[in-house]
């Protein structure tokens, strides 16, 4: 019983002075290149550029919230209205959202991410993707559709800034359909 815990106490002496070591190295010797793990990108799959991204990720995902935020004409029932009337419709907005706040930071992976404001659009992006699931949370149909407006200008605002050409082929299919 005191042999064991004396072993214990040595152990745990030993995992301290470790951690310290660690800590120390650390302050001491910091890596020979600071900026490597900022471009390294053997740790992400990135088969996706970045238009199959938004292509077959992220306008997916905005297409269900734009398809669930607003009202629509029909030939037939006139106007209708999209948003959600049961708790498991808020739910999936609530998802889609967080799916927008993770979508901001799967651009900012390395490969992915460009200079210049790319950060300031994908912050955006998850700032948005916020107001969605608070809406969703209030079920408040008049913040659902505020931030669906935000989260089109956010994309409109980066293809601009980076490609301008493709505005005239962006055209969200919720909102041709
Ligand atoms: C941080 C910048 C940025 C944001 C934010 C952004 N995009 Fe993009 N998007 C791009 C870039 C860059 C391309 C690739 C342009 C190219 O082909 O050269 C692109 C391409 C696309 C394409 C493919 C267009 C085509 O036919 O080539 C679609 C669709 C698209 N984005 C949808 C969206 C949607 C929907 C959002 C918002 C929910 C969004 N994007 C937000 C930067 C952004």
């Amino acid at each position: 019983m005191f042999l064991n815990r004396s072993v214990a106490r040595v152990l745990c002496v030993t995992a301290v002075s470790l951690l310290c070591l660690a800590a120390c190295s650390q302050d001491t010797s910091p890596p020979a290149d600071a900026d490597a793990g900022k471009s390294d990108t053997s740790a992400y799959n990135l088969t996706l550029d970045n238009t199959e991204f938004m292509a077959h990720v992220l306008e997916p995902i905005a297409d269900v919230l734009w398809k669930s935020a607003g009202w629509i004409l029909d030939e037939n029932e006139g106007y209708y209205e999209l948003y959600p009337t049961d708790d498991e419709g808020w739910l999936n907005v609530h998802n889609h959202g967080a799916m927008i706040v993770e979508a901001g930071n799967l651009m900012m992976l390395p490969g992915r991410a460009q200079d210049g404001a790319w950060t300031t659009y994908a912050q955006a992006t998850s700032t948005v993707g916020l107001s969605i699931m608070k809406a969703a949370d209030e079920k408040n149909n008049e913040d659902l559709f505020q931030a669906g407006a935000q989260l089109y200008s956010v994309c409109t605002a980066c293809h601009q800034a980076y490609n301008p050409d493709i505005l005239s082929r962006f055209q969200p299919r919720s909102l041709t359909e």
